[in-house]
């Protein structure tokens, strides 16, 4: 071992190795069990109490993150080795601050997680600096510019406000009489009323994937290398993943495409950890979407195909440790919504939901519940992916919500 390598401390102890998790979603709550297993003391941080990442944490902060004298606080009383943003909704001004006093590591990077926080940021590095295929595309800032945008772009296209996620204040664009509605939705539905959009052109894909790409230090060397995940194939339902299986078949062309896309753009990110690049696929051809410089939801399904879930190769990435990003099984996944808006939910019907030995579930024990949040994911193992998909599907579907 010729390389600087990673000292993990006690947690709880003054030789602890501290990560603080910023976002302590579902996503965030595998990963913080995955740096848990490594004995790392984990600190989670949401703007709400008992987010579920926090509930598998060694310490809970509530604050503000987009606020940034709370989280440079915050951040100056952990005084974490690692930070790990989990959301988009950071005060990402201050990360960049903290990179460069190079005290404490962003993970994958500032540039990474400042780029992708706001889709013009990602979409023009991909496009415009990298020469990526994607789709046509135009920001507008008035309703006014973004009429002439939509007749520059044609129809259908896709309105997105730059700063969203989860189909938040999106809409496909059919013609000219839905453009004035589009534009209201998007001021109401992006994460802060910054106003500006990007119009997108319909890409008249045969599929979408998600190719989970790891940057992670070689063992021997310790130079930063690029491993794929095989291809997850998924479907969204109003901008937000529903089913997610892999792998998803594509011809040979098309997935040294998809890698050659999907390496182009995290290495110019940089850093260490995973990543989720969406991609479009038809035939031999692929575009690039968007990318998470972190795990990704229809990644959930790893943890049902492979040997390292793409939480374990996360927490294993940025800690600068090897990977192995090797799948033992064809698999699927499929969410549970809360179906209603309330607290303190039940959930029944798991036993029939895992009657089945392939299948598996897990509930995020989110304090609150919306008609459209997710709540849990089924997976399950099967011959095929259309098995599979079918097979988690089936056992969501079992586990009923109760209200109490
Ligand atoms: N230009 C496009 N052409 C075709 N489908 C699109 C396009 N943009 C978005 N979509 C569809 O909408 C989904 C959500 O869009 P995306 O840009 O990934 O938003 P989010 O950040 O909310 O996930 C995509 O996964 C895809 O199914
Ligand atoms: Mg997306």
């Amino acid at each position: 071992m010729n390389h600087m390598s990673v000292t993990i401390g006690t947690p709880l102890q003054s030789s602890a190795f501290k990560v603080l998790l910023l976002g302590s979603g579902e996503l965030g709550k595998e990963v913080v069990i995955s740096l848990q297993r490594l004995g790392v003391e984990v600190h989670a941080a949401d703007r709400y109490d008992h987010a579920p990442a926090m509930q598998v944490a060694h310490y809970q902060h509530t604050l503000n993150m987009a606020d940034p004298e709370e989280l440079k606080q915050l951040i100056a009383k952990i005084q974490p080795n690692l930070i790990v943003p989990e959301i988009e909704a950071i005060a990402t001004e201050v990360l960049v601050e903290i990179e460069a006093s190079q005290t404490t590591t962003i993970i994958p990077s500032a540039k990474a997680v400042n780029l992708t926080m706001n889709r013009e940021g990602i979409r023009r590095l991909a496009a415009e600096e990298l020469g990526l295929p994607t789709s046509a595309y135009r920001f507008a800032n008035s309703l006014e510019s973004f009429r002439a945008a939509c007749d520059d772009i044609g129809y259908p296209n896709f309105v997105k406000p730059v700063m969203s996620s989860s189909g938040k204040g999106q809409s496909r664009v059919k013609s000219f009489a839905e453009v004035d509605a589009a534009w209201e939705y998007a001021q109401t539905g992006g994460r802060v009323n910054q106003g500006t959009v990007i119009v997108e052109s319909q890409i008249d894909f045969d599929f979408e994937i998600t190719l989970l790409t790891v940057r992670a230090k070689n063992a021997e060397t310790g130079e930063i290398e690029t491993q794929y995940c095989d291809p997850i194939g998924h479907c969204q339902d109003s901008g937000d993943y529903v089913e997610s299986w892999q792998p998803q078949a594509m011809t040979a062309v098309a997935l040294e495409e998809a890698k050659r896309i999907s390496h182009k753009v995290t290495a110019a990110l940089g850093g260490c950890g995973i990543f989720g690049v969406e991609l479009f696929v038809k035939g031999d051809k692929v575009w690039f979407s968007e990318v998470s410089p972190r795990p990704h939801d229809t990644g959930l399904v790893t943890l049902a195909s492979q040997y390292q879930s793409e939480f374990e190769l996360h927490a294993r990435a940025i800690l600068g440790l090897p990977v192995n990003t090797t799948r033992h099984s064809v698999a699927a996944s499929a969410v549970i919504y809360a179906g209603v808006d309330d607290t303190n939910l039940s959930f029944s019907g798991l036993n029939l939901a895992l009657t089945n030995p392939n299948t598996d579930l897990r509930l995020f024990g989110k304090p609150e519940g919306f008609k459209r949040r997710r709540m849990g994911v089924a997976t399950a193992r099967a011959e095929t992916t259309d098995q599979a998909r079918e097979l988690a599907k089936h056992a969501a579907d079992q586990v009923i919500v109760n209200q109490n």
